[in-house]
């Protein structure tokens, strides 16, 4: 049985708010978010001439208020983080001369990214103005049609890619995401011949990967810069940015990272005669570290020789286990106030009625054990590292309501999402 030799560990705070208190005034499951982490990680990418944070990973509209006023841009994968991002303060395009004074081309504040417009999003960004990174070259006329002369990014597939799963992973053949390298010059003709221009250019190879892929991205996107040619004005890197997950995982070497994509856009600067706008696409790398899962032990019970605790959260309120088999730590919280020195070995699972139901699983299914504080019913079991892909991925599986998101900021915790409510699980349904 595969287990990790992680140190047990004790947490009776999130960002200076007693976890104790905060399960007493919001019930659990609950996610807490450390606003200063949120802030501390947009500042980390200060060089970059944009970063846009992929709001899939945290699209709470508190979280999306806070980002921005960091100067944070948005990006929207559907109508739904359109409206979010309207919600959070975010406007369609930036205010007049922003961006002149850096002697850059303008920034637009929200950027609708996918490879296909359902109807409504492509209501939404015709009606909004709304600036449209285009994963396949269908969109470019659908598009043209109800928006013509509109300028637009590409998103293309440079032909390989890497995530941290398979599932995460956007380039290459296996991949259904961006619009295949080598069908550039035809795609540039269509786009043409449909009277957009073509001022943006983006590459996003996947999610979770690590530094020595991603650097293989610039050389790519330079290649396909240069055919698409001067109407260019901005690059972007994409997401993708890795965490530390794992006990002895470090963070990745940022400032090697951007200035190997600086040099990119040297290259390309001089090649076309004007300034280029520099972008990175974070998701995960923003929120994942500031968000927190708080649950409370329900039931310790020996199956066999295996022990499971048994928490009020599941696959529901946190998905990334069970889909890939994801790696989040986790510290007790004693429901006593009083240490708990000895160690114990276990497995933690949820509420759910499916056996996959199981926070310590790899990758396949498989369950593991980890080593925590001894847990009694009634103690807090608090997962860590959950503040991307994890609100956003809660389901009302079981019937089980969206849990409250609590943001903690200079110690003071405020609810920024309500737990829904038995009636609003059945809400539209008609007998
Ligand atoms: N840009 C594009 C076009 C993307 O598709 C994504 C993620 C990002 C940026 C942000 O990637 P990040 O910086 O967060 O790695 N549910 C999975 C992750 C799926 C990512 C989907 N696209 C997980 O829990 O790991």
């Amino acid at each position: 049985m595969p287990t990790d030799a992680a140190r047990p560990v004790l947490r009776r705070e999130i960002a200076g708010a007693s976890v104790a208190a905060l399960a007493k005034e919001h019930g659990t499951p609950l996610y807490v978010y450390d606003a200063e982490m949120i802030r501390r990680r947009c500042r980390d990418l200060a060089a970059w001439d944009t970063v846009r944070f992929a709001q899939k990973a945290c699209s709470n509209i508190a979280i999306l208020d806070l980002v921005r006023r960091e100067g944070v841009m948005v990006d929207a994968v559907s109508t739904g983080e359109i409206h979010r991002a309207l919600a959070a303060g975010y406007t369609p395009h930036a205010a007049a001369g922003s961006a002149a004074a850096a002697g850059l081309p303008p920034v637009h504040p929200i950027v609708y990214t996918a490879d296909i417009f359902d109807r409504d999003a492509l209501d939404a960004v015709a009606k909004l103005g709304i600036h449209c990174n285009c994963g396949s070259a269908d969109m470019l006329e659908q598009l043209a049609e109800r928006v013509p002369g509109a300028s637009v990014t590409l998103r293309v597939n440079p032909g390989f890619g890497h995530g941290h799963s398979q599932k995460t992973n956007t380039g290459g053949e296996g991949s259904k995401h961006g619009i295949w390298h080598a069908d550039i010059p035809e795609v540039l003709r269509r786009a043409e011949w449909a009277g957009l221009s073509v001022t943006g250019l983006h590459m996003h190879i996947g999610s979770g990967t690590d530094l020595a892929h991603l650097a293989e991205v610039a050389g790519a996107l330079e290649q396909v810069a240069r055919e698409i040619g001067r109407s260019l004005t901005t690059i972007s890197a994409g997401g993708g940015l890795p965490v530390p997950y794992k006990p002895g995982e470090v963070h990745a070497d940022l400032s090697g990272y951007f200035t190997l994509w600086d040099a990119t856009r040297k290259k390309l600067e001089d090649v076309f005669g004007h300034r280029i706008r520099l972008e990175i696409e974070p998701g995960r790398y923003l929120t994942a570290e500031s968000g927190y899962v708080v649950t409370e032990v329900r039931a310790v019970k020996k199956q066999g020789g295996r022990k499971y605790v048994l928490v009020d959260a599941g696959f529901n309120t946190l998905a990334r286990p069970v889909l890939y088999g994801s790696y989040h730590p986790m510290s007790l919280c004693p429901a006593d106030g009083h240490a708990r020195p000895e160690p114990d070995e276990v497995a933690v699972g949820g509420p759910l009625c499916e056996s996959g139901d199981i926070f310590t699983q790899t990758d396949g299914g498989f369950v593991a054990t980890r080593s925590l504080p001894a847990a009694q019913v009634g103690d807090l079991l608090v997962i860590e590292i959950a503040g991307a892909y994890g609100f956003v991925m809660a389901s009302n599986y079981n019937s089980k309501p969206l849990p409250a998101e609590v943001l903690v900021d200079g110690g003071t915790p405020r609810l920024v999402r309500a737990r829904q409510t038995p009636d609003d699980l059945i809400r539209g349904e008609r007998v």
